[in-house]
């Protein structure tokens, strides 16, 4: 007579009474725990290894004895001489139960492993991918019981995991034959929302699958090819989006689709050509073929969006701004023309507005203001500017129109944050500058700093740089407060150079070729573009009703290398205490790859889109005067009292038609 027995599993805390004879898969699977199976509970995959605790637990009332599992069986010592099976560990699908005894899950066991994300703010990713492998046992054909070897395929699905699935005529060429060479088992590729059978291989197989994140922004297109079962991170990697012949930002790409007939369908192409040779080269790095990568998720702007879809984005560049489609899609990446397995799939996360993107949904989604217990405002600086402001009680949306000029494009000796770019620059209180470089770990005024700059070169200045040069200058009195660069009399320095009917201020001037410089055009160009950002941000705070935010999360790959302190300086965010200042990287990229690993993110994601308030910054009267007042530096009228308590900054004038030339006031 079968006894019942206490079976506790662990780390889950789970608990249940189950018959001598149960097994242990059955018994986790019966309680909800996390137990992974590949092949059903055949003894093939191993993915169901347990570690059984033997010992007195008091604290639970039992005693967990080495006999309280069924001994070693054949399945295992097969397995174990084949391919080892380390020590103390059981296959779940063997091991039955015959008394009371506690089960431990080792994390590899686990279908919903969790992938710890480096910064302590951000959340864990659950590896819960779209695509499962299912092994399966297919009953053979019997002439007195007619039926297509795919429907007793799919009888077996349905039997052996309680899934219904499809397959495409492509999919379907090859079934008989792979069905007779893997004796009739055969593990299939099932893609959980479609419910599609992508891929059919012979006997068991376990993979390894890849998926591919991808952000497409209007300079750049970058893309992470991950392991879709343990999460990783195998390459990642960029190309410029081409699309930029067509126009630098995306009002002037939409103009040129109203131009030109067919402009939409060139810039498609374009698009999607690059993302092709962009996944050529990662697979060529990752040392796989295009065929192993089944998914691919991607993350754009609104106006991007519509181009890789090949949906027209006219009616985006004119109000009322409206979206062909703006619910996340679904469909096979043959459709896109994209050269992946031939059944792989797209995701593309949903438009939270026709002026905020996927890109600022994936941001959403990877710094989850929606659960913040503070008041949190993110923005992901780039030619647009999306941004975020909320908490658990509510988030609002909004995109501000930055243009390039963060990127290093419009400034006098601007680039690309390359090799020999200016990325950190620091004036002294002489006015003299020392300053960093990209790819050059020496400041310029350290010893070996020349010998090390011969590599690259002294090219030119990012955009962080750019930033990082007119917050010292500011600080250091070469630049008032309305965006003036005084003159040599004016600042005491030499460095001060006329520049036309204004003044510019000299980084670095070798000895033959151009000086790197920082002119009166190119703090124009800068205020227009922090202007943006700060009239964005402070309408959202008008809209929440709200003073000041708790703390402000920097994202975007230029977010990540910019000062936070600089930034304030500038005036690019509201005031907020420094230390409150984070950069979250690229949180798009990451946002596009959580949907990629985990399924139930990308129901979440579209769950708090539509909850998501949006406010449209082009026909709102408050963000024109917003604007006005955010392009002095840090801004007309609100004070920075934060900031200028431990920076402060000193009140010069350098507007010779007001008659206060160069007058310092403290
Ligand atoms: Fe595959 Fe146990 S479930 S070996």
């Amino acid at each position: 007579m079968s006894k019942n027995h206490t079976v506790i599993f662990t780390p889950s805390g789970r608990r249940g009474q189950f018959a001598s004879g149960t097994k242990v898969l059955d018994a986790a699977r019966s309680l909800g725990v996390d137990l992974d199976s590949v092949c059903g509970g055949r003894g093939i995959c191993s993915k169901c290894q347990i570690t059984p605790s033997f010992s007195d637990f008091p604290k639970h009332g039992l005693v967990s004895a080495p006999e309280s599992l069924s001994e070693w069986n054949s399945v295992e010592a097969r397995y174990d001489s084949i391919r080892g099976l380390p020590k103390g560990r059981r296959l779940g699908c063997q091991a039955m139960i015959e008394g009371d005894v506690v089960i431990d899950v080792p994390p590899e066991s686990q279908v919903h492993k969790q992938v710890i994300r480096k910064r302590a703010e951000a959340r864990e990713i659950t590896i819960d991918p779209a695509i499962r492998l299912l092994f399966v046992e297919v009953e053979q054909p019997d002439m007195h019981k007619p039926s297509g070897d795919f429907e007793r395929l799919q009888a077996a699905l349905k039997a052996q995991w309680d899934v219904t699935a499809t397959a495409s005529l492509a999919t379907l060429r090859g079934l008989q034959t792979t069905l007779r060479k893997g004796k009739w088992q055969v593990t299939c590729a099932y893609h959980v929302p479609s419910r599609q059978l992508l891929e059919i291989w012979p006997g068991y197989f376990e993979g390894p699958l890849y998926g591919l994140a991808v952000d497409l922004g209007s300079t750049t297109i970058a893309a992470h090819l991950c392991e879709l079962a343990s999460g990783e991170v195998l390459v990642s990697s960029g190309v410029m989006n081409p699309q930029i012949r067509f126009g630098e930002d995306l009002m002037s790409r939409v103009s040129y689709v109203m131009m030109n007939p067919g402009g939409d369908v060139e810039m498609t192409k374009a698009v999607r050509a690059a993302i092709n040779s962009l996944i050529g080269e990662i697979t060529v790095q990752a040392g796989i073929e295009r065929d192993d990568i089944f998914e691919l998720v991607l993350v754009a702007n609104p106006i991007m969006h519509h181009l890789f879809l090949g949906l027209d984005p006219v009616e985006l560049g004119q109000a009322p701004f409206a979206l062909t489609v703006a619910d996340a899609q679904s469909f096979a990446a043959r459709e896109a023309g994209l050269e992946l397995h031939r059944e792989a799939q797209i995701y593309t996360l949903p438009c939270i507005a026709g002026h905020v993107g996927a890109d600022a949904a994936a941001v959403a989604l990877s710094e989850a203001p929606d659960r913040s217990e503070d008041l949190v405002l993110i923005v992901d600086v780039g030619t647009n500017a999306e941004i975020l402001l909320g908490d658990k009680h509510g988030v609002l949306a909004c995109s501000s129109p930055t243009g390039p000029a963060f990127e290093g494009a419009q400034i006098s000796s601007g680039q690309r944050a390359a090799p020999g770019a200016i990325e950190h620059i620091r004036i002294g209180a002489d006015k003299e500058p020392r300053f960093k470089l990209v790819g050059n770990e020496k400041w310029s005024d350290e010893n070996g700093f020349e010998q090390a700059a011969l590599a690259t070169g002294i090219t030119g200045i990012c955009g962080s740089g750019i930033i990082e040069a007119i917050a010292e200058m500011r600080i250091r009195g070469i630049v008032d407060a309305s965006g003036l660069i005084g003159s040599a009399e004016q600042t005491g320095s030499a460095r001060c150079i006329s520049d036309g009917r204004t003044n510019a201020y000299v980084i670095y001037a070798p000895k033959e070729g151009p000086k790197i410089t920082v002119t009166n055009g190119d703090i124009r160009a800068i205020q227009l573009a922090k202007a943006a950002l700060y009239a964005g941000a402070r309408l959202l705070m008008d809209k929440r009703r709200v003073e000041k935010v708790d703390r402000v999360v920097l994202a975007g790959a230029f977010g990540a290398h910019i000062s936070p302190k600089h930034a304030m300086v500038l005036g690019m965010i509201p005031d907020c205490p420094v230390e409150k200042v984070t950069s979250a990287g690229n949180a798009a990229g990451t946002g596009a790859r959580i949907a990629l690993l985990n399924l139930a993110a990308r129901a979440e994601i579209e769950s708090t889109v539509r909850e998501i308030e949006k406010v449209e910054t082009a026909i709102e009267p408050a963000f024109q005067e917003h604007f006005v007042s955010a392009t002095n530096i840090p801004h007309a009228t609100a004070p920075f009292a934060g900031l200028r308590k431990t920076t402060p900054l000193p009140d010069v004038n350098y507007n010779t038609k007001t008659g206060k030339r160069g007058r310092r006031r403290s």
